[in-house]
């Protein structure tokens, strides 16, 4: 009914619309007043921490996108090697493991039965195993030597949302604070990431008044086409797997996303007359990226495709090759993935909606995968 739904139509709207709330509530009570991270659930000896030389974040899905994004992050942070492995594939390798790894297990449901098999295979190998799971007592929160809630409250669309929002912010919270106990970058650079977290909610929540409405409407207009690309690079390029996933999830269409340096490499070939590409563009600020991003919109649009470009508030950089602009707030690179996911989800709502799908719960899909 409504009412379970907060007013909107989909569970997946509503969840769409508590982001802000997620983030909000997933760093709630954990710094403290003198600016330092507490995470009292972090039952894991400081002193193994510290001796940590690997992290492996296992993980499926929407999760497995949230790890690729905290990679970026936590070996900027920590300076420690961050492997991104899905929980399938590592399962069945011969990975290197030891006691100073330690193995992050990123789960909505905590309890997906790869993900549940993985941290079992870390845990043999002597890794101690840390979960960022949405599901209290969940079989991986169960399991795990420690456990980082994401305060997401329950998700309900099959399609992952705001817990994708929670599992980046409790990852960028354990990245800051190994930062914090390893003495690195600390206190100043974990002190000005920690204030740019706490703008987070309210710029997820700008893009939402003011961008949905443009985004639903080219959603809308764009429900006839069969085939997207989606092209990010650094943090923006995990962005472009997710919008390439939420599309298919939902809209059941062709959706691909790659790394932008790799246009030359193949997908390029892919382009012609009208096919429409979303690219993310990283902050002008940071012009060795910003820069080559633009060059690749421009060679997209000189082939035909219609591009749909987003951008931070005042690139005015991209207006000459945009054939749509979605706007995000300006905010440092490491934390856009938090805001340029956002017009991605509705996107991919708005379309399925105007294909009269059910966008809630598409076809083939589950919420939680308990099978191998
Ligand atoms: C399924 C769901 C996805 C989710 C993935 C991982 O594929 O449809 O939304 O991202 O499982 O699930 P988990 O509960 O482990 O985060």
């Amino acid at each position: 009914s409504a009412a379970v739904k907060g007013g909107y139509e989909t569970f997946m709207d509503k969840e769409i619309h508590d982001q802000p709330a997620a983030v909000a509530d997933t760093l709630r009570g954990r710094v403290d007043e003198r600016g330092e991270i507490q995470l009292d659930e972090m039952r894991i000896d400081p002193a193994v921490l510290r001796s940590v030389d690997k992290i492996i974040v296992i993980a499926c899905g929407t999760a497995a996108y949230a790890g690729h994004v905290a990679k970026y992050a936590i070996e900027h942070w920590c300076r420690v090697p961050v492997e991104i492995e899905l929980a399938h594939e590592f399962r069945y390798r011969d990975a290197v493991v030891s006691e100073k790894t330690l193995t992050v297990a990123i789960s909505q449901s905590g309890e997906t039965m790869d993900t549940i098999q993985a941290i079992r295979h870390a845990r043999e190998q002597g890794s101690r195993v840390l979960a960022i799971v949405n599901t209290y007592g969940s079989t991986i929160a169960r399991e795990a030597d420690a456990v980082l809630y994401t305060h997401a409250g329950p998700e309900v669309a099959v399609a992952s949302t705001k817990a994708f929002l929670a599992q980046i912010t409790a990852c960028y919270l354990l990245g800051l604070y190994l930062a914090q106990l390893r003495g690195h970058k600390w206190p100043d650079e974990v002190a000005d990431y920690l204030a740019k977290l706490g703008e987070m909610p309210d710029k997820v929540q700008w893009i939402l008044d003011e961008q949905e409405s443009a985004v639903r409407a080219l959603g809308a207009e764009l429900a006839d086409r069969s085939s997207f690309l989606f092209l990010g690079r650094h943090v923006g390029f995990p962005v472009a797997l997710e919008g390439a996933l939420k599309l298919k999830e939902l809209a059941y269409v062709h959706a691909e996303g790659f790394a932008a340096g790799e246009l030359k490499h193949g997908p390029i070939a892919l382009v012609e007359e009208g096919l429409p590409v979303f690219v993310i563009v990283p902050t002008p600020r940071r012009p060795t990226l910003h820069d080559k991003v633009l060059s690749n919109i421009q060679e997209i649009r000189a082939r035909g495709a219609r591009t749909i470009v987003v951008a931070e508030e005042g690139d005015d950089a991209v207006d000459a090759f945009a054939d749509h602009i979605i706007r995000i707030p300006a905010t440092p690179t490491l934390m856009a993935p938090l805001l340029t996911v956002v017009p991605l989800q509705i996107f991919a709502a708005a379309l399925a909606g105007a294909k009269g799908l059910d966008i809630d719960q598409p076809r083939n899909l589950a919420k939680s995968v308990t099978v191998e």
